[in-house]
């Protein structure tokens, strides 16, 4: 048994930012923008969007200190000048950091309170309603764009949480790649295996569905045929196009049937030290953990070699042995093999981050399909020190 319930108006395509001022003339006279310190200012997309919305008489309130791994005080900030600023809804404009702060500063909006305490890491209060969210990203690989989830940090705890609620299923989500052309390289790379562990996670999930699987086997194919193109040009927008309905797609995936055990290991691991990028985490811990629940979810990889990576093998073993080694190559390619131990993680710090791993995402570790306990966190960590 599974559940849809996709109700995001996408605009998906080349130029779809145009489209921007028609679709949101009627959601009210002002709008909060969320996005981040630099880039959408260096590109000018931030001004453009203003300008497109001014046009159409809705007035603009800028909140543009979102960071990296935004943290739950700017959240509460923003949230203060949207309740006196009195805005109709709010714009994520720039990366998953922007769209998530954008997402939680809509709840604290409403609500009229502190965010934090509609995490179940704090009060686990349930918000009933948010103000409407739009999403434009400039990044393809988060998801976020198609699915309910935000992904915030308290900076005091270290506690990085993913909170789920239907009230922040964007609105609308314009999603055009050419607006992703200008991404570096080693975002590029970051933010395309983000979009792919979603879809092998939700592929290798217990509660993995026919509508996600399909998606989920077209998002990470799309993305072993495009990176490299995309990695090697920024400009090349076919490649940008499939690298962003694959995010868009994933994000469907993480919506229909959600991630796994790796998610989880990582934001313990981002949590306790920011520096790590979300997609580079997910891809130095990754093999492991597969070699780790080998056994259990051979089948689904040897499914996977062959729709992902074209191997053709009868035996399920080695098809499933030779995913996760094409998967270590593709990796390498981008540099993403890396270790732990580069970002300053030490064997001692393990246990800790695995209990606050487990105690904030323990809902995505059990649909794992090995039973995984704070000791086998620690265990897929060790290896990848
Ligand atoms: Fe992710």
């Amino acid at each position: 048994m599974f559940t849809s319930y996709l109700p995001t108006k996408i605009v998906f395509g080349v130029g779809a930012i145009e489209k921007l001022p028609n679709l949101v003339k009627n959601y009210g006279r002002k709008a909060l923008i969320v996005t981040g310190k630099k880039s959408t200012k260096q590109t000018g997309l931030l001004d453009k969007v203003r300008g497109m919305l001014e046009a159409v008489g809705i007035e603009t309130v800028v909140f543009d200190r979102v960071q990296p791994n935004p943290i739950s005080d700017d959240v509460d900030e923003a949230a203060r000048i949207a309740i006196e600023q009195n805005v109709d809804f709010v714009i994520g404009l720039g990366g998953g950091s922007a769209i998530d702060s954008a997402k939680a500063i809509a709840i604290s909006a409403a609500m009229k309170d502190a965010f934090w305490n509609y995490t179940h890491a704090g009060a686990g209060k349930k918000p009933d309603r948010a103000l409407p969210i739009v999403a434009i990203p400039t990044t393809h690989g988060t998801g976020t764009e198609a699915d309910p989830f935000a992904v915030i940090t308290n900076p005091r705890t270290k506690e990085k949480v993913g909170i789920g609620y239907d009230v922040i299923f964007p609105k609308l989500s314009i999603v055009d790649p050419a607006l992703m052309a200008s991404l570096p390289k080693d975002q590029t790379a970051y933010t395309s295996m983000d979009a792919f562990y979603h879809s092998l996670e939700a592929f290798l999930n217990i509660a993995a569905n026919p509508y996600s699987d399909l998606l989920a086997v077209d998002s990470m194919k799309r993305i072993v045929s495009f990176l490299m193109r995309a990695y090697t040009n920024g400009q090349d927008i076919e490649a940008r196009t499939n690298l962003a309905w694959a995010s868009t797609e994933a994000g469907i995936t993480e919506t229909l049937t959600g991630v796994i055990a790796n998610h989880a290991i990582e934001h313990g691991l981002s949590g306790f030290n920011e520096k790590l990028p979300h997609g580079l985490g997910l891809c130095i811990t990754g093999p492991y953990l597969l070699e780790y629940m080998f056994e259990e979810c051979k089948e689904r990889l040897a499914a996977l070699a062959k729709e992902v990576f074209n191997i053709q093998q009868y035996s399920v073993s080695k098809a499933a042995r030779l995913f996760i080694e094409k998967l270590y190559e593709f990796q390498e390619l981008f540099d993403l093999n890396q270790r732990l131990s580069k970002f300053g993680f030490k064997e001692e710090d393990l246990p800790e981050i695995a209990t606050v791993a487990y105690r904030i995402m323990k809902g995505v570790v059990v649909k794992s399909p090995k039973k995984l306990e704070e000791k086998d966190l620690v265990e897929i960590m060790k290896k990848a020190l």
